[in-house]
């Protein structure tokens, strides 16, 4: 019998295809050793059928990796189709151990078969692959060729001989046919890093592969009828970007290859070769694209500076170990670090090294290649964190004055960065989602409300910066690209600033690139450059009017679109590199994509000097040269799987019988309401959910839910979230990311493994299976006290409070609209004691104040963890709804409130003195409550 891929065999779930083809590998090898057992006891038939099974799935999928490749796949069928139950068993045994241990990237033996050694004609490897010592870098280039398939064996052949001792790394060659072909191995193997194209290619696919042709539709993407011959490498070379734009692409043509370099479409193909010359030109350019992405030029210089022997006159003791390696009493210190981590301790910013302050060598570089490589023009590298990132922004852009709508759950960071900037903040609330104790994100309605509020009383020219939070802590990711594109219909100069903190490696993954900030800031661009921009401005004209009118009802509704002409495309990102790659804790970045960037670059050299420290840590800027190199190679895969387990958590937790009793992961349905929904998006396991409806809902809903963020109630549990988060840490070793009253959040990222996922599910199933036993154990009495306490948690909860507005006294004119307040004034305030007042809050005193007044205006920001941002902020008044939450709350970390005191305020008799201590605009009149409303997100 001939195996051979099934015609009908479908390749749909090719995004999660990478982790599925290890598992029936492994299947593969359960089913193989299964036989030969079999076959051993005499019963040689058995069990052939069923590894036959498992291998037709497998032929569909290895024919996108390099390993083991055509070779050894026909051996194997050759083995089965002789009946040899036992070769076959040790071949699969082989190759299953070689792709989970990765050693088929060093061990050149890995790629024979057993008769090899001395056939003659072996295909054995030059012993070039990485084996000894050298352990070079594997990487699999992807080679696209018209050539027969039958001739591709001979030119994979061709192009293994290329390899010289000198290369620094080694790869394989990946053969397809056809475009969509290359599409799904770009798709799927996560090896893959460079990929070489040949002109004259077909589009079809030889496998079935309905999904890819809803995908490829969904986006436009391939009108294969549209496309003449030559341009389908191109073409091709395009949408191989879309979903790795790391990836180098090299177009080998035999047509006028001067005309394709020189044009600008063909601009993200790193050369274009005439087919017929040296393949060995290709081969050391392959290499070389890799070898950029892999030099880290800090980290590098770095080793050698540790390497070379250095003596210090200088601060820095640490530095080369010598007073810890010989210390009586530190020696464990030495011991425990090793010495590489004090002899790359450094002060200097020459010989080699470079300063972050101001940096002109390896730093600069550096951070070019990490600009590049997350899609921005700039990038400045901070070493404490975004908290930092976020204040150099502030401290760059904005001024005192400036007016800056941001979410009133945002980061501390962005309130402390008003502070000292002297920025406006206009808080816009995010929708509640009371029932778990937690914001979801603002709702653009409600961001244009409060800008066409700024714009209908004449204050929109100092409106300077919109401020969002993408991902949010417990994953609702904005609608990026919409957000700034209507936004820019108002305002065409604005500038925003997206706090990725959490949502990094989202750059890496194809379906969340485009919701992040220079994801969007790219398509924005492009949008821009396009006939179509114009257009649709147009349009808008004849419907809405060339100015917008602020008070037009429509413009809440529909969608606005800039004017190409003037809209300005302004975006900085910020991200913990350290929450979501490979840096250390504080590895920080800003990313800069303004095309007005030279109004704040002065700006922001300044923002680099007030807050970076003129000591930063050498092991951070290297972890972050390091993390921008990983993720660069492996990114994508890495990011892949970690959505993949972060699926694999949901289905098994939403599967289990006895674990679902007691707790579920709240789907997108539930932490995002419908009407943010648009596409229908229900949830990742959802029946009918398939990639494709995961990409429309990432293109046209207003908030997607970030798959890798998953909030796991464990109220229905009885435990409120900080009491489980507990338990999982002291008991189980587990450790969480934030809780809630009623909920934990789990996070999956590029270090878990599959690993943790079944420790995870077995201890869900321990704590559920122990409910279970105590509540048949203690009967009805234990029973209802389980019910009440589920209910206390899951109902009881309370009402989350918004931003009511800042007192009058730090209100420009307390009759706006709009409730931006001088929240520095009030701040500063209270640095003098005797300008402020304490008041517990039990105390009746409370009641009274909110009944008669005068108004309590918080002295002090009070950030209750969780929910971790502040309920409070300095001159704000503070109403019975906060009063209420805070009375509430049974969390045990609130920072800026002193229980013994209570409540920090300003005395009404302060309230409007400058700073200084001298007299600033008096208190005016009445509190506007009524318009205060007007701003709030409802
Ligand atoms: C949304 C957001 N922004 C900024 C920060 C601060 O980041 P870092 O811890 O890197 O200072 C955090 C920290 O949790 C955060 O959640």
């Amino acid at each position: 019998m001939k195996i051979q891929a099934s015609s009908t065999t479908h390749l749909d779930h090719f995004f999660s295809a990478s982790a599925a083809r290890l598992d029936r590998w492994r299947e593969l090898n359960a089913k193989a050793q299964a036989w030969a057992a079999d076959a051993l006891g005499g019963k040689p038939h058995q069990g052939r059928a069923a590894v036959e099974a498992a291998l037709v799935e497998l032929y569909a999928l290895e024919d996108f990796f390099a390993y083991p490749g055509p070779r050894l796949m026909k051996v194997l069928a050759e083995r089965i189709n002789s009946d040899d139950a036992a070769s076959v068993g040790q071949l699969v045994r082989r190759i299953s151990g070689a792709l989970l241990s990765g050693s088929y990237r060093y061990k050149s033996g890995e790629w024979e078969t057993a008769d090899d050694s001395d056939d003659g004609m072996s295909e054995r490897l030059p012993s070039t692959l990485g084996d000894g010592d050298s352990h070079r870098p594997y990487f699999e280039t992807l080679f696209v060729t018209p050539a027969p398939a039958a001739n591709r064996a001979k030119i994979a052949r061709e192009i293994r001989h290329l390899r010289r001792v000198e290369d620094a790394m080694v790869y394989e060659s990946v053969l397809v046919g056809s475009v969509e072909d290359a599409l799904l191995a770009t798709i799927m193997n996560g090896k893959i890093e460079a990929v070489v194209i040949f002109d004259g290619i077909p589009v079809p696919s030889q496998h079935n592969v309905p999904l890819l042709h809803d995908l490829l539709a969904s986006r436009n993407a391939l009108d294969t009828t549209s496309l003449a011959p030559h341009e389908i490498g191109v073409t091709l070379a395009h949408l191989v970007k879309r979903i790795r734009p790391e990836l180098d692409i090299y177009l080998l043509s035999d047509r006028q290859v001067e005309k394709v370099a020189g044009d600008p479409a063909a601009s993200m193909i790193r050369r274009v070769f005439y087919e017929v010359e040296e393949l060995m030109e290709v081969h050391l350019n392959v290499l070389e694209g890799v070898a950029d992405r892999f030099s880290t030029p800090f980290f590098d210089n770095l080793k050698r500076y540790a390497a070379r022997p250095i003596a210090t006159f200088h601060a820095l003791p640490i530095a080369r170990g010598k007073s810890i390696m010989k210390s009586n009493w530190i020696r464990d210190m030495g011991e425990f670090y090793g010495q590489n981590l004090f002899l790359a301790e450094t002060s200097a910013t020459t010989g080699g090294l470079d300063s972050m302050l101001e940096p002109t060598g390896n730093i600069k570089v550096a951070q070019e290649k990490f600009a590049r490589a997350v899609g921005a023009d700039h990038v400045f590298f901070v070493t404490n964190g975004t908290s930092t990132s976020n204040k150099m922004v502030y401290q760059a852009v904005t001024a005192p004055g400036d007016i800056v709508i941001a979410d009133r759950n945002c980061h501390k960071s962005h309130h402390y960065g008003m502070v000292l900037s002297g920025a406006q903040p206009l808080y816009v609330e995010a929708f509640p989602m009371t029932e778990y104790s937690m914001y979801g994100a603002v709702p653009l309605r409600t961001i244009k409300q409060a800008m066409l509020n700024l714009k209908a009383e004449g204050r929109l020219d100092r409106l300077k910066m919109v401020t969002l939070t993408n991902c949010t802590f417990d994953g609702h990711i904005y609608n990026t690209r919409r957000v700034m594109q209507e936004c820019l219909a108002i305002k065409p100069d604005l500038i925003f600033l997206w706090d990725e903190a959490w949502f990094g490696f989202a750059r890496w993954s194809p379906f969340l690139r485009p919701r992040t900030a220079m994801g969007a800031a790219a398509a924005l661009e492009d949008w821009r450059a396009s006939p179509d921009a114009l257009a649709a401005w147009q349009a808008q004209v004849v419907e809405l009017g060339e100015e917008l009118d602020p008070k037009d009802p429509r413009l809440l509704d529909r969608t606005l679109v800039p004017d190409p002409r003037k809209m300005r495309v302004r975006v900085y990102e910020t991200d913990s590199i350290h929450k979501s790659m490979s840096a250390l804790r504080q590895g920080s970045i800003v990313a800069v994509r303004d095309e007005d960037y030279k109004h704040h670059a002065s700006a922001f050299h300044e923002a680099v000097f007030i807050h970076a420290s003129t000591s930063p840590n050498a092991q951070i800027i290297a972890s972050l040269d390091l993390a921008r190199r990983q993720m660069e190679l492996e990114g994508y895969e890495l990011v892949m799987r970690a959505i993949e387990i972060a699926l694999n958590i949901r289905r098994e937790v939403s599967r289990h019988p006895i674990i679902s009793k007691y707790f579920h992961v709240l789907g997108a349905d539930a932490m995002v309401p419908a009407e943010f929904r648009a596409s229908g998006f229900r949830d990742f396991l959802a029946p009918g959910s398939t990639w494709v409806t995961a990409l429309k809902s990432v293109q046209e809903d207003e908030f997607f839910l970030d798959p890798t963020r998953m909030t796991l109630v464990c109220g229905t549990a009885g435990y409120d979230g900080t009491s489980f988060k507990n338990l999982l840490a002291s008991k189980y070793n587990i450790q969480l990311n934030k809780t809630s009253r009623n909920s934990v959040l789990l996070q999956s990222n590029i270090n878990n493994t599959r690993s943790d996922v079944a420790l995870l599910i077995k201890v869900l199933l321990e704590i559920a299976q122990e409910i279970d036993a105590r509540l048949a154990d203690g009967g009805d009495s234990e029973c209802a006290a389980f019910a009440a306490r589920v209910k206390n948690l899951m109902e009881d909860v309370p009402d989350l409070p918004n931003f009511s507005r800042f007192h009058d006294g730090y209100r420009d004119d307390p009759g706006n609209i709009t409730l931006e307040g001088n929240m520095r004034d009030a701040f500063f305030a209270a640095y003098n004691e005797d300008d402020c007042e304490y008041l517990p809050l039990m105390s009746p005193q409370v009641e009274e104040r909110l009944k008669s007044g005068p108004e309590l205006v918080s002295a002090n920001f009070v950030i209750p963890y969780p929910p971790g941002f502040p309920i409070m902020v300095p001159g704000q008044v503070i109403e019975a709804d906060t009063i209420g939450f805070m009375r509430k709350l049974d969390v045990k970390e609130i920072h800026g409130y002193n229980g013994t005191r209570g409540l920090k305020l300003i005395k009404p008799s302060a309230i409007g003195k400058a700073p200084t201590g001298g007299q600033a605009a008096p208190a005016t009149a009445a509190p506007s409550k009524g318009k205060a409303t007007a701003t709030k997100g409802k």
